[in-house]
């Protein structure tokens, strides 16, 4: 049986059909149903529907296969049946296996059966929260639900980062709200506020709500860019500088102090993190990944991670990008644009002389490619220009987007 790992929103979507929460809902929809849910709002049948539920799979896995959907982790989470293919989505329905529940407040994230039967008779005011409720809010709650006569159903919509921080701040409502209990729901927000809206009263309704209130968008203040992590990025072809403008950044900044820094230096992680991996399209990629999950790690925390590796593919240059802001972090991508001639000049390891020679096969700018970016946030020709000039570049970049002070 083949096996797959969806990504987060996917396995979001797959908790939430494999609890119940999106009854009628079984599986992934087929096209059919995706089209008239775009157009109308509604499955094939007619049934509302607010949202397409989508996932993407290899496209080596054919309709009629059984299909192991794990988590990131490797719990074997549900079982596929492939019904359709239709370009990279697939649609099928889903069968929950006994994943062990684990994660922050994995307690309660219940399913719609279970919390039915222990809600009283009776009304209930289901409230669909992204994050923290005001004061004023509260009271608006606990004043509709007296009207109405009303139980108290509080559904922290958790997903990413931010998931265990909206469940505490249910837990601190619940308290203000005698008698109202928390079921954490996995529900990936919706870009369209509409369809989020919809797909979040749907939900609530399966929980077993009569009326829904929808909590108050939260509002996102992100902290200052001196205070944001931040991964500086630094790509060009070997001998282009890349290196020696690193480091220099990395003193200039630990001089100033005030940020934390971390200098994934090419060498040192070809030797260690990296150890073994090759010179292919497919190696250098999983380095890159592998540098770019280290960044992500550090900046997660707030910290600044200077990377500086040949980086020749603006595909994986592209997912780095996405690994940091998913962190929340910022990410720069600094193209130390020294020309091929001017590296080979230098050819301080000799590299290119042997590449020349054929001893090196696949070397970048010789034998292999390099693609230039076009989404460079800066981009330095170092070709007669000193080093102190070129950290002075990107200092000011630094400076000038309030990423130091
Ligand atoms: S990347 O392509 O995966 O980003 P990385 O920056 O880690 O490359 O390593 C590049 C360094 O490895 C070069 O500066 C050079 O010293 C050395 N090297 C050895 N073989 C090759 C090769 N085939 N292509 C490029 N660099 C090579």
């Amino acid at each position: 049986m083949s096996e797959w790992t969806p990504d987060a929103r996917e396995l979001a979507d797959l908790e939430l059909l494999l609890s119940g929460a999106y009854a009628p809902l079984n599986g992934f929809l087929a096209s059919a149903d995706v089209a008239e849910v775009i157009e109308h709002g509604r499955l094939a049948d007619g049934t509302p529907w607010p949202d397409p539920i989508t996932i993407a799979l290899p496209d080596d896995i054919p309709v009629g296969a059984r299909v192991t959907l794990s988590d990131p982790e490797g719990a074997a989470v549900a079982v596929m049946t492939v019904r359709e293919r239709d370009g990279h989505h697939a649609a099928g329905p889903v069968e929950a296996l006994d994943a062990p529940a684990y994660g922050p407040f994995a307690r309660l994230r219940r399913t719609p059966e279970d919390v039915r039967k222990e809600l009283p008779d009776g009304e209930i005011l289901a409230v669909t929260m992204r994050g923290p409720l005001d004061s004023a809010t509260l009271d608006d709650i606990a004043a509709t639900a007296e009207e109405l006569e009303a139980g108290v159903l509080l559904l922290p919509l958790v997903f990413g980062e931010g998931g265990p921080a909206v469940v505490r701040a249910a837990l601190k409502a619940s308290a203000a709200l005698p008698g109202s209990s928390v079921v954490a729901v996995p529900l990936a927000p919706r870009e369209d506020v509409e369809i989020d809206l919809e797909l979040r009263e749907h939900v609530a309704r399966n929980y077993g709500a009569t009326e829904h209130y929808a909590g108050p968008a939260p509002v996102v203040i992100p902290g200052p860019p001196h205070r944001r992590g931040l991964v500086v990025f630094f790509t060009g072809l070997s001998g282009s500088g890349k290196s020696t403008i690193a480091r220099g950044l990395r003193d200039a900044l630990l001089e100033r102090g005030g940020r934390a820094v971390t200098y994934l230096d090419g060498d040192v992680v070809r030797r260690l993190l990296s150890a073994g991996l090759t010179f292919s399209r497919e190696d250098r990629d999983h380095n890159i990944r592998r540098i770019g999950f280290v960044a992500a790690e550090v900046a997660r925390h707030g910290g600044l991670a200077i990377c500086a590796p040949i980086a020749p593919y603006a595909e994986t240059r592209e997912e780095v990008r996405a690994m940091a802001e998913e962190v929340g972090a910022d990410f720069l991508l600094v193209h130390v644009s020294t020309p091929l001639e001017e590296c080979e000049r230098r050819d301080r390891k000799g590299l290119y002389a042997r590449a020349r020679a054929g001893l090196i096969p696949e070397f970048t700018g010789v034998s292999d490619p390099y693609e230039v970016p076009e989404d460079a946030d800066l981009t330095l020709d170092t070709t007669g220009m000193s080093v102190d000039r070129a950290v002075s570049a990107v200092l000011n970049l630094l400076t000038s987007g309030g990423w130091i002070r």
